[in-house]
């Protein structure tokens, strides 16, 4: 991250220079503030950003909130992404024209996570269209918050096959396809340690579920160069827990900063576990909650 900002700043100063001030000689045409600003951010894009370049990206449940967000991460960042999602295709469309917009190339699935042969298709899916896949972001979950009088069996079976068979089938899927490099990153929760509500106790098994797999998955991949890690986040302001919810204001007595994270702050934790940086990280959770469980 040091040589990232470092290389910022001979951009910068390059840049300053082509603007030509204080230079009669200067070759380059005189630009204006704005024109020079213009000039950073496209120069930033094109050679800091992209530490994934060349990479391929699989995201669950990108359609919206954290996923969506860590999927134009990835995408900034220089990776093809795919991205799944259970029923909304509108907001997964958007998703990929904001992607396509911005330069990148994107692909979204429809996959319910809780659907075995649907998961393994969208792994197949992604390496058809983009050739490889090096990092899967097992995102998609679902939080049923319910005292447990009042939770269904049904209920139950869903919160297991979306929150861990789902994401067992994709990593099994996906790092069939992985090499030396490969990247496998779960979207736990600090729920997984701290669940101070009534009502949790199926999430938190799901999400301390997710921890146990993270740890014994980077032991079943590490010799082969693939590392596995678990992002647990606290409170995102996202449909699932909206930060003017019922739940926000006690939720928010509970943290060390009083407020919740946005879906770019997590996916920054993304992009940086995806990243050639992290190569030593593997069998981690790691918590971003604003001192949730602090
Ligand atoms: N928000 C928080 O405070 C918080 C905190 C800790 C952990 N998390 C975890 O972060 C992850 C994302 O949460 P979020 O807050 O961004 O949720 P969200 O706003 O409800 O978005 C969920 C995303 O996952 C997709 N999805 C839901 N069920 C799916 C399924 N069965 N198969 C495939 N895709 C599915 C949705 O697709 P559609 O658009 O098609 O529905 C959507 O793209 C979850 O694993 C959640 O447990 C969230």
């Amino acid at each position: 991250m040091r040589s990232e900002r470092h290389e910022g700043q001979k951009n910068r100063a390059l840049d300053g220079s082509l603007a030509g001030h204080d230079s009669p000689g200067a070759q380059f045409p005189l630009l204006d503030l704005e024109q020079t600003q213009a000039v950073n951010e496209r120069n930033t894009m094109n050679t800091i950003t992209k530490t994934l370049a060349g990479k391929v990206a699989l995201v669950t449940g990108g359609s919206r909130g954290i996923g969506a967000a860590i999927a134009k991460r990835l995408a900034r960042d220089g990776a093809n992404v795919a991205l799944t999602y259970a029923s909304a295709q509108p907001k997964a469309d958007e998703v990929v024209r904001a992607i396509q917009a911005a330069g990148g190339k994107a692909l979204a699935v429809c996959a319910d996570a809780g659907d075995a042969a649907a998961v393994q298709a969208a792994v197949a899916q992604t390496v058809q269209t983009f050739g490889r896949l090096d990092i899967l972001v097992n995102n998609a979950g679902i939080a049923i918050i319910k005292p447990v009088d009042a939770f269904s069996l049904d209920e139950f079976d869903r919160s297991v096959a979306v929150n861990i068979k789902g994401l067992f089938v994709a990593t099994q899927a996906a790092v069939r396809h992985m090499g030396e490099g490969g990247r496998v990153i779960h979207i736990g929760s600090v729920n997984a340690d701290r669940m101070p509500f009534a009502g949790g106790s199926v999430y938190a098994m799901t999400k301390a579920a997710v921890a146990g797999l993270t740890r014994g998955l980077a032991r079943d991949l590490g010799p082969r160069g693939i590392t596995v890690n678990n992002v647990q986040p606290g409170p995102v302001d996202t449909d699932l827990n909206p930060a003017t919810g019922p739940f926000a204001e006690s939720l928010k007595a509970l943290m060390a900063l009083p407020r919740y994270a946005h879906g770019d702050e997590i996916a920054g934790m993304v992009a940086y576990l995806a990243s050639p940086e992290a190569g030593f990280v593997t069998g981690a959770c790691l918590t971003i909650d604003g001192g949730f469980a602090a």
